[in-house]
């Protein structure tokens, strides 16, 4: 892989992924658990709200990097289905958030090739939300350079469960049998049907726990923690996070690393 030159000045550990990029061992797919806005906010004495601000700078400038190095898939956890239960006025400002976020974007997913996906319970989002995001979506569908994909209303849970159930529809229907039931066919029913399994899954913040993202996805996926807050997680923690995974050795239940 050739990635284009880095700007001059970039940092020492975003030099090194950068160089990592280049001989093809970063991960392909990095999914990212975003926590820690509202302690974040609170340290400084500000509004959870002011925190989530701060988290949208840093999605910003990871989806840049991740671009720039040559990553294949971005997903970011940015709402879970459980986030719904926090206070209504934290909702609305997550979700104006995001529209803001939409249509910022949207010319920089232009220049940069990026692909948006959503993953989720989406039809919970109320119509506006939806709409922004729908247009964004058909927008940037045909970019191929890098997916990301945005875990909005999304639980690991919830998307097993809307997979059994598309598929027991269907063998009610009579359109599919049991037997052919199998790890390939409840993959493709899933949300996340058409992207590689993350490789690496991140979580900010200190919290060491997956909170429902990815359940089935990251069966062997690799895990790093870092007690770095995400309105603070730039360039370079994300570089030294990457750095990180090339240390690893995954070996699938085998005895090689693979
Ligand atoms: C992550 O930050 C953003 C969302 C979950 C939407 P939090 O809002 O969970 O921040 P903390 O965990 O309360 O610090
Ligand atoms: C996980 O963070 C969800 C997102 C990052 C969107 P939470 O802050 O909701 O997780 P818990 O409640 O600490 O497990
Ligand atoms: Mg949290």
């Amino acid at each position: 892989m050739t990635l284009d030159p880095l700007p001059i000045g970039a940092s020492q550990p975003l030099r090194e992924a950068w160089q990592l990029g280049n001989s093809g061992r970063l991960p392909r797919h990095v999914a990212i658990i975003m926590d820690g806005n509202g302690r974040w906010a609170q340290r400084r004495g500000e509004s959870r709200s002011a925190g989530h601000q701060a988290g949208a700078d840093s999605v910003r400038a990871v989806t840049r990097t991740a671009r720039r190095l040559g990553l294949q898939a971005l997903t970011l956890y940015a709402f879970s289905e459980q986030n719904w239960s926090r206070p209504q006025d934290e909702v609305q400002s997550l979700l104006r958030l995001l529209v803001q976020y939409l249509a910022s974007e949207l010319s920089e997913m232009r220049r940069s090739d990026i692909r948006l996906r959503a993953l989720g319970n989406l039809a919970r989002l109320p119509a506006p939300v939806r709409m922004a995001l729908d247009a964004t979506l058909q927008a940037t569908q045909g970019h191929c350079s890098m997916t990301l994909s945005l875990a909005l209303s999304y639980g690991g849970r919830e998307e097993i469960l809307h997979a059994a159930r598309h598929l027991a529809q269907q063998v009610a229907d009579g359109t599919l049998d049991v037997a052919e039931i199998d790890e390939a066919r409840l993959q493709r029913a899933l949300w996340t049907a058409d992207l590689p399994s993350p490789d690496l899954i991140i979580r900010t913040s200190g919290e060491q726990r997956l909170s429902n993202f990815l359940l089935w996805q990251s069966a062997y996926a690799e895990l790093y923690f870092t007690p770095v807050d995400w309105p603070d997680f730039r360039d370079d923690a994300f570089a030294q996070a990457l750095v990180d995974f090339t240390t690893r050795q995954r070996r699938f239940g085998g005895i090689e690393p693979k």
